[in-house]
């Protein structure tokens, strides 16, 4: 892919994994337009971009909002020739039972981390597929995918969806020219806990805890992610403990599930 000029699109990328993978990617040269609701933020990541060695643009994007991409897609066609990676990484967090986490969370839940990534998808798949050089989409999901822990249904629901659509793009994109990444990571410390809907403030106390004694870094995601679009791999699951939940789901998917349940309690 080289001797011409990358262009990426990353969405959420006012903060945290986002942002590490903006800046990762300008020290490659890219260019990148830093997609948010957070426009503040977003501007921070352009300075950031360019301290790096690459250019950028910053946009406001609403990931819910197909009439945003609608547009997003139109001024980047007019400015850009061709495309070659879209990020669909933007999300929110939050926690509560079922039965008790309310409806309009789940809505927004989905809403954010799921149709946002539908949206993404879904807007500028063709561009890509006529990229001669070939695109390429990542979307972030999370660990909460293969673990299922009690209290974070709306989360678990929207990630392991994000991997369910990602496998099937890469079913359907595979021969078309446009390679998929799915990022699972582990706790990472970023900025996602405080805009969160959490159903008490147990559930806010016990993740704040699990981010404090995280020891795996956005710039460690963003750096596994480069390696994996070079190597074309379609699952990134990291750190370690990661890909061992990954792999015994897999063994013995029952026997997992007894564990996370009589392991991981929800908090009263
Ligand atoms: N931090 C973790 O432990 C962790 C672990 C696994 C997966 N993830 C996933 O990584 C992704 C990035 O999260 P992060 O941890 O960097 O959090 P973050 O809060 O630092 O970044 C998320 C960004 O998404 C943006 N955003 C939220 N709603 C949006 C919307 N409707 N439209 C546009 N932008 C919106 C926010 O403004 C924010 O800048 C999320 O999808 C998250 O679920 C995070």
């Amino acid at each position: 892919m080289s001797g011409h000029r990358r262009h990426a699109l990353i969405t959420g990328a006012a903060s945290g994994i986002g942002r590490a993978l903006a800046v990762r990617l300008a020290r490659d040269g890219w260019h990148v337009a830093v997609c948010d609701l957070d426009h503040e933020g977003s501007r921070e990541t352009v300075a950031l971009v360019e301290q790096a060695g690459g250019t950028a643009q910053a946009e406001r994007l609403d990931v819910t909002l197909p009439a945003e991409w609608e547009a997003l897609r139109g001024r980047l066609r007019e400015q850009w020739e061709q495309i070659d990676l879209v990020v669909n990484n933007a999300g929110v967090s939050g926690a509560g039972e079922v039965g008790s986490f309310p409806l309009a969370d789940w809505r927004w839940m989905l809403d954010v981390n799921l149709f946002g990534v539908i949206h993404g998808c879904h807007y500028f798949v063709d561009w890509l597929v006529a990229n001669p050089h070939g695109g390429h989409i990542v979307n972030t999901a999370s660990m909460a995918a293969t673990v299922s822990a009690p209290s974070m249904g709306g989360y678990n629901v929207s990630k392991a969806a994000v991997v369910s659509l990602s496998e099937t793009l890469y079913a359907e994109l595979r021969h078309r020219g446009v390679r998929v990444t799915v990022l699972c990571p582990g706790f990472v410390p970023t900025k996602l806990l405080a805009s969160g809907r959490w159903h008490r403030q147990a559930l806010r106390d016990q993740a704040e805890r699990l981010f404090a004694e995280a020891r795996l870094t956005a710039d460690d995601v963003a750096e596994a992610t480069l390696r994996a679009m070079r190597r074309r791999q379609l699952y990134v699951v990291l750190p370690l403990r990661g890909r061992i939940f990954w792999r015994l789901k897999r063994l013995m998917p029952q026997g997992f599930m007894t564990c996370v349940a009589r392991l991981i309690r929800s908090t009263d």
